[in-house]
C-alpha cells in the first residue's frame, strides 16, 4: 500500500542541525573532516582539485550517500576554479573530465550520480567566462536542500514510532553522512528531542566500524542513550523483544522499492520480519534510481579484501576474503520508506513510482 503523509502535519521547531560538520567550504577550498580517524582525532583535510576529492571519497575520508553527493558537487566547483582560471576559453572539457573522475569514485550510492548530473547540466549552461559563482551557488543549494530534507524526514519518521521507542540502527546515517542532521539518525535525533526515545542500539558495522566509531560518537555527543553491539548479536536482541523498529538509511532505492544499503542491512531485515519487528528506511529522494527496475540491477561495491583480512594477515597470509560493502533488502521486508516528500508504507505493494511522480507530488 502506498500512503503519502500530508506535508507539514507536525511542528518543525526545536530541530537544530547537529554541530558535527563533515563538509565545509571556505576561501575556495573544500574542507573534509577525516572520518577514518574518528573518534580518536578530529582532523580536517583540505582540497583544491577534483581528483583529490575523488580520492577522498574512494578512500572513505567522507562517506555516506548524501555526503558523497554533496562533496562531489563541491569537487566540480574546485575543478571550475582550477581550469577556468588557467584556461579561460577551454575549461569545459577539463571540468567534464573531472566529473568523470568523480563519478568513478564509488559505484553504489546514486546520490553521487544525482549530484554530478545536476552540476553537469549547469556546467553546460553556465556563463562560459565566469562559471564559478553559479556552480558554487548550486553546490551550496545541494548541501542546503539535503539538510532541509533531513529535517522533514526526521519529523515523518519519528511520527511512526511508539512512545518510549527502542530502536536498532546500522552503519552511520547521521550528520557525518549527510548535509547535517541525518536520515535514519535524524529520525532518532528527532524522536529523542520529542522525548519519545527510550534507547538506541547501534551495530558496530564491520569492517569500517561506522556504527562504533561514528554513530556512537554522534549520539554520545548529544547524550542520546546508545548501546553498541556486534552485528552477530542483532537477531538475538530482536528475539529478546526489546526492539520496536530497525531504522536504516539507503545508498540506492530502485523502482520496485528494493533498497541497497550497508552490508548487513538485509540480515537485519530478515531477522526483523522473523521477530515481528518493524523495518524503516529513511532516505531523501536524491537516493532513488527510477532507471533500475529491481535491486538485483544495483552495482554493489566490493572493497579490497585486506579491509577484512589485515587483522590476521601476519598469521595466515594465504587467507583471502569476500568484501561486498552493500547488500540489497527486498521491498517486501520493508514496512516504511521515509522521504522528505512523504512516507511509502509497504513499498512492495505499490512501488515508489507514485511518490516520485508529478501526479502525487501535488498531494504532498
Ligand atoms: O560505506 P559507507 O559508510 O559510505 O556506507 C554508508 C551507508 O551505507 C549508509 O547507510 C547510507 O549511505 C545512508 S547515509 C545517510
Amino acid at each position: 500500500m502506498l500512503r503519502l503523509c500530508g506535508y507539514n502535519p507536525l511542528p518543525m521547531q526545536n530541530l537544530s542541525v547537529s554541530q558535527v560538520q563533515p563538509i565545509r567550504w571556505q576561501d575556495n577550498r573544500l574542507f573534509l573532516l577525516d572520518q577514518r580517524l574518528l573518534p580518536a582525532q578530529e582532523v580536517e583535510l583540505d582540497f583544491s582539485d577534483a581528483p583529490g576529492v575523488a580520492g577522498a571519497i574512494r578512500d572513505m575520508v567522507v562517506r555516506g550517500a548524501p555526503a558523497i553527493g554533496i562533496t562531489a558537487a563541491y569537487g566540480v566547483v574546485l575543478s571550475a576554479i582550477q581550469h577556468a582560471t588557467r584556461q579561460p576559453g577551454a575549461w569545459l572539457e577539463a571540468v567534464q573530465k573531472d566529473i568523470g573522475i568523480l563519478l568513478e569514485s564509488r559505484p553504489t550510492a546514486i546520490n553521487l550520480h544525482w549530484a554530478l548530473a545536476r552540476m553537469s547540466r549547469l556546467v553546460q549552461a553556465v556563463d562560459r567566462k565566469n562559471p564559478v559563482p553559479e556552480l558554487l551557488r548550486e553546490a551550496i543549494t545541494i548541501h542546503d536542500e539535503d539538510r532541509a530534507a533531513n529535517l522533514r524526514m526526521a519529523v515523518y519518521g519519528a511520527a511512526l514510532l511508539p512512545s518510549k521507542a527502542t530502536v536498532l540502527t546500522h552503519c552511520n546515517t547521521g550528520a557525518l553522512a549527510t548535509g547535517g542532521y541525518g536520515t535514519a539518525l535524524g529520525v532518532i535525533r528527532r524522536a529523542h528531542a520529542e522525548g519519545r526515545l527510550e534507547h538506541v542500539y547501534a551495530s558496530e558495522t564491520r569492517p569500517w566500524l561506522q556504527g562504533a566509531r561514528l554513530t556512537a560518537w554522534e549520539l554520545a555527543k548529544e547524550r542520546i542513550p546508545v548501546s553498541l553491539l556486534v552485528e552477530g548479536a542483532a537477531a538475538s536482541l530482536m528475539q529478546s523483544g526489546r526492539i520496536d523498529w530497525v531504522i536504516v538509511g539507503a545508498d540506492r532505492i530502485v523502482a520496485n522499492g528494493d533498497v541497497a544499503n550497508k552490508i548487513g542491512t538485509y540480515s537485519l531485515a530478515v531477522a526483523a520480519r522473523h521477530h515481528g519487528v518493524k523495518f524503516m528506511v529513511v532516505a531523501p529522494t536524491s537516493t532513488f534510481d527510477m532507471n533500475l527496475a529491481r535491486g538485483g540491477d544495483i552495482p554493489i561495491e566490493h572493497r579490497p579484501v585486506e579491509e577484512i583480512t589485515r587483522i590476521i594477515q601476519q598469521n595466515y597470509q594465504h587467507v583471502t576474503g569476500w568484501n561486498p560493502v552493500f547488500d540489497v533488502t527486498p521491498a517486501e521486508l520493508i514496512d516504511a520508506i521515509v522521504t522528505e516528500r512523504g512516507v511509502v508504507e509497504y513499498p512492495a505493494e505499490g512501488g515508489v513510482r507514485q511518490l516520485l511522480s508529478g501526479s502525487s507530488s501535488a498531494a504532498l
